[in-house]
C-alpha cells in the first residue's frame, strides 16, 4: 500500500512511523514548509490529560490512551533514532492563588478522583517543599502524578530521524495544490501540476487541514487557526514540576529553559509576537515564580493551533471517499494525541478498522463529512 501524507508535523509525521511500522509500503510525506516547525515546534509539550480535563468523557480516554502510549513510544523512538524526547512524569501541579481559586480546584478534583481520576491535594506547605521557588501567595492545589511533558522539539527531531532511517521520503516545501478523486475514490494529490499517485492519502495539515479538503469539495468539519504565543527563559533551575496558575503554564526543561505559555487568540494565520501577548505572559509567569520579576524573557514565539468546532479532533476515513483520511483539529493536545492518532491512522489505513477509543472522532460520527 503506497500512502500519501499530507502534512509533516508531529501528527504526520508519527502517522508516518506507525504506517511503516506496521507493514505499509511506501509512505511519502508531503509538508508546505519545513518539517514540525508550525504548531509541532510552537507547543510547549505538556502531556495533561488530568490536569486539563473536567469530566471522564471520550475525549479524556482518548488523551489518557495517548499519555499512557507515550513511554512505550519515547523508548521505541530512542531504539529506533537515538534521540531522547525527554519524556518527564515528574507530575503537573494546577497551583491557586486565592481561597477561591482552591475551592474550585479542589471541587473539580473530587469529581475527577471519584471518576478515577489520580489526583492529590496540596497544602500551601506541600507546594513550598515540592516547588520552594513558587510564589508564597500560592494557598493549595492539586498534584496530578501521572501527567508531564515531552520535548516536542525533539520528538520532532526523532520522528525525521526515523523517516530518514526508514525510507519515508519527506518532501519539504512541497504543497499539495489539489486533491485528486476519481470515482469517490482518493487517487493522490497534485503538486506544481506533478501528480503523485497513492492508494491513501490521509491529510493532517493542522491549521491549513481544510485547504485541500475544500478545493476538492469534500466537506468536513472546518479547521480553523488559534493562535497562542510562549515566552522562555534560559537558565531558570528551579521549578521540577508542569505548573498551572491562573493565567498560564510554566513548563521547565532538562536543559534549565523555562516555557511560559500560552495565549489563546482568535488572529487568523498571523503568528507575530505581540507586546500584549508578551506582558499577559510575563505577568502570569512573574505572578506564580517571583525570581522572575523583571526578567526580560529570552525567546519568544507563536504558532497555530489546529480547531474544530468543539475543541475535539476528527480521525480516520472520510465516508464518501475511498482511500481519503484525516487527522485533524487536535487544537491544545496535538502532541499528547501523536501517538494515539498514529495508531488510529494505521489501523484506518492498514486494516479498515476503527478501535473503540477513536470511535466518538471518526469523521462520520456526528461531525459531518461528505464529498459533495
Ligand atoms: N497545550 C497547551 C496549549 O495549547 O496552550
Amino acid at each position: 500500500m503506497n500512502v500519501l501524507i499530507i502534512g509533516g508535523g508531529v501528527i504526520g509525521l508519527a502517522a508516518a512511523r506507525e504506517l511503516r511500522l506496521a507493514g505499509a509500503g511506501r509512505v511519502t510525506v508531503l509538508e508546505k514548509g519545513q518539517a514540525g516547525r508550525e504548531a509541532s515546534w510552537a507547543a510547549a509539550g505538556m502531556l495533561a490529560p488530568d490536569a486539563e480535563t473536567e469530566t471522564v468523557d471520550a475525549m479524556y480516554r482518548l488523551c489518557r490512551g495517548s499519555n499512557e502510549l507515550y513511554p512505550e513510544f519515547a523508548a521505541s523512538l530512542f531504539d529506533e533514532t537515538g534521540i531522547e524526547i525527554e519524556l518527564d512524569r515528574t507530575g503537573t501541579i494546577c497551583v491557586a492563588l486565592s481561597d477561591e481559586d482552591l475551592e474550585h480546584l479542589g471541587g473539580r478534583m473530587g469529581a475527577q478522583k471519584t471518576a478515577g481520576i489520580n489526583a492529590e491535594l496540596l497544602s500551601s506547605n506541600d507546594i513550598a517543599g515540592l516547588e520552594p521557588s513558587l510564589s508564597r501567595d500560592v494557598v493549595g492545589g492539586v498534584l496530578y502524578p501521572d501527567n508531564g511533558q515531552v520535548e516536542n522539539r525533539k520528538l520532532v527531531a526523532a520522528l525525521l530521524e526515523f523517516a530518514r532511517r526508514n525510507s519515508i521520503e519527506v518532501h519539504e516545501n512541497s504543497t499539495a495544490d489539489e486533491l485528486v478523486i476519481w470515482n469517490a475514490k482518493a487517487v493522490g494529490v497534485s503538486v506544481k501540476g506533478k501528480s503523485l499517485e497513492a492508494d491513501a492519502v490521509v491529510i493532517a495539515a493542522g491549521a491549513w487541514q481544510s485547504e485541500l479538503l475544500d478545493k476538492a469539495n469534500v466537506r468536513c468539519p472546518p479547521v480553523t487557526p488559534v493562535k497562542g504565543q510562549v515566552i522562555a527563559y534560559e537558565r531558570v533551575s528551579s521549578l521540577r514540576h508542569v505548573v498551572y496558575g491562573a493565567g498560564g503554564y510554566l513548563v521547565p526543561r532538562r536543559d534549565g529553559r523555562l516555557l511560559v505559555g500560552a495565549t489563546v487568540e482568535d488572529a487568523g494565520f498571523n503568528t507575530d509576537v505581540t507586546v500584549d501577548g508578551v506582558l499577559s505572559l510575563r505577568n502570569s509567569a512573574e505572578r506564580l515564580l517571583p525570581g522572575l520579576a523583571g526578567r526580560e524573557p529570552d525567546d519568544k514565539w507563536a504558532g497555530l493551533r489546529p480547531f474544530v468546532a468543539g475543541g475535539e479532533p476528527v480521525i480516520g476515513a472520510v465516508p464518501g471517499v475511498s482511500g481519503l483520511f484525516v487527522a485533524a483539529g487536535h487544537y491544545r493536545n496535538g502532541i499528547l494525541l501523536a501517538p494515539v492518532t498514529a495508531r488510529l491512522i494505521a489501523d484506518a489505513v492498514l486494516k479498515g478498522s476503527a478501535p473503540e477509543i477513536g470511535r466518538p472522532f471518526l469523521p462520520a460520527s456526528g461531525k459531518e463529512a461528505t464529498a459533495s
